[in-house]
């Protein structure tokens, strides 16, 4: 296969060839569209580092909602800001909590949208940290109880599966049995597995009110130059009982999407974080780049890595434009 015999310009000239070609076809099918719910009503607070996107009270989380539906997205994966913070992170696991009462309203009204939700402490402890603090640090296994009650909290008021991203070692097998124990054996666990300790969450934490009041997160989450131990992080979620593995941020982590997926029969999550979107957006808005062609390349290339499905903060306009056919 040498030139002149191959010209591999021959399979690109036509664009009729071409889209017959491709390799790679993302859908909206794939999409999950993340979403933060706040106490009260009317409430649509822009987030000011994520523009187009909105902290929603429950109202206002149902219009989203819907129109997510109606364009064919099918999951949501839910975050909370809680009324109250304190040590323990209570309001996670509180039934009446913003995300079960916001699982309860959006089940009730959209029965056929799935409903994630993301299963961690971050947002509701007063310290702004995953775990249980004690004498300074945070704590594996006193947090591992809190989160298994945050999810059969969780499941309990109609989640269709539960995504824990607390990082803490053997989340998924507490998650796992308390589940089952509370007869949910049939809900599955989407893990945040390879979770990277990333700057590309700053946005987010504005968003979640929940940046870490002292020290950071890297005695939990992974240091962004390792992905061997990403491989050992999944197996042990695998082992623990998860049944999609994720990895998170996605564009910075394009080679562990890639070996994640070859290495593991799972489906695999990648995250398209806060600080992806916002780096795009801002380009956007400033007319450095063209962001609609940025995002759907951004996007096609989490897929071709290997991911099988994307969390995206641009789910709505990714699925406006695959269903004009533009992409
Ligand atoms: C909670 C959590 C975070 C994100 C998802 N779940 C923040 C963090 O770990 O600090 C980040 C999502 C994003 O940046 O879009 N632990």
């Amino acid at each position: 296969m040498a030139y002149p015999l191959y010209r591999p310009r021959r399979l690109r000239e036509s664009p009729l060839l071409r889209k017959m070609l491709r390799e790679t076809i993302l859908r909206t099918d794939d999409l999950v569209y993340p979403l933060f719910a706040v106490h009260g009503r009317g409430v649509r607070e822009p987030i000011g580092p994520m523009p187009g996107q909105f902290r929603l009270s429950i109202d206002e989380l149902l219009k989203e909602c819907k129109d997510a539906a109606s364009m064919g997205i099918p999951a949501v994966l839910l975050f909370g800001l809680p009324a109250e913070k304190d040590p323990r992170g209570g309001e996670a696991y509180a039934e009446d909590g913003i995300v079960q009462q916001a699982v309860r309203a959006v089940k009730e009204t959209i029965p056929d949208l799935l409903v994630v939700t993301d299963v961690c402490l971050c947002e509701y402890t007063s310290h702004g940290h995953c775990g249980v603090v004690e004498d300074g640090r945070v704590k594996n296994d006193p947090t591992l109880d809190l989160l298994a009650r945050t999810a059969v909290s969780h499941v309990e008021a109609g989640a269709d599966m539960v995504a824990p991203s607390d990082m803490m070692d053997g989340r998924v097998a507490a998650i796992r049995e308390a589940l089952d124990e509370s007869g949910y054996q049939e809900t599955p666990i989407m893990a945040y597995s390879a979770k990277y300790a990333s700057a590309f969450y700053g946005p987010f934490r504005e968003a979640a009110d929940s940046t870490p009041q002292f020290g950071d997160r890297r005695s939990y989450q992974m240091d962004p130059a390792n992905s061997a131990e990403a491989m050992r992080e999944v197996a042990l979620d695998i082992d623990e009982g998860a049944d999609i593995v994720m990895v998170k941020p996605a564009l910075p982590y394009l080679d562990v999407i890639a070996r994640v997926k070859n290495e593991f029969g799972l489906p695999v999550a990648a995250y398209s974080v806060s600080g992806e979107y916002a780096m795009l957006r801002a380009a956007g808005q400033l007319g450095w780049l063209d962001e609609e062609a940025a995002m759907m390349e951004a996007l096609t290339g989490i897929r071709r890595a290997g991911a099988d499905i994307v969390i995206t903060y641009y789910a709505k306009e990714a699925a406006r434009l695959l269903e004009r056919g533009r992409a």
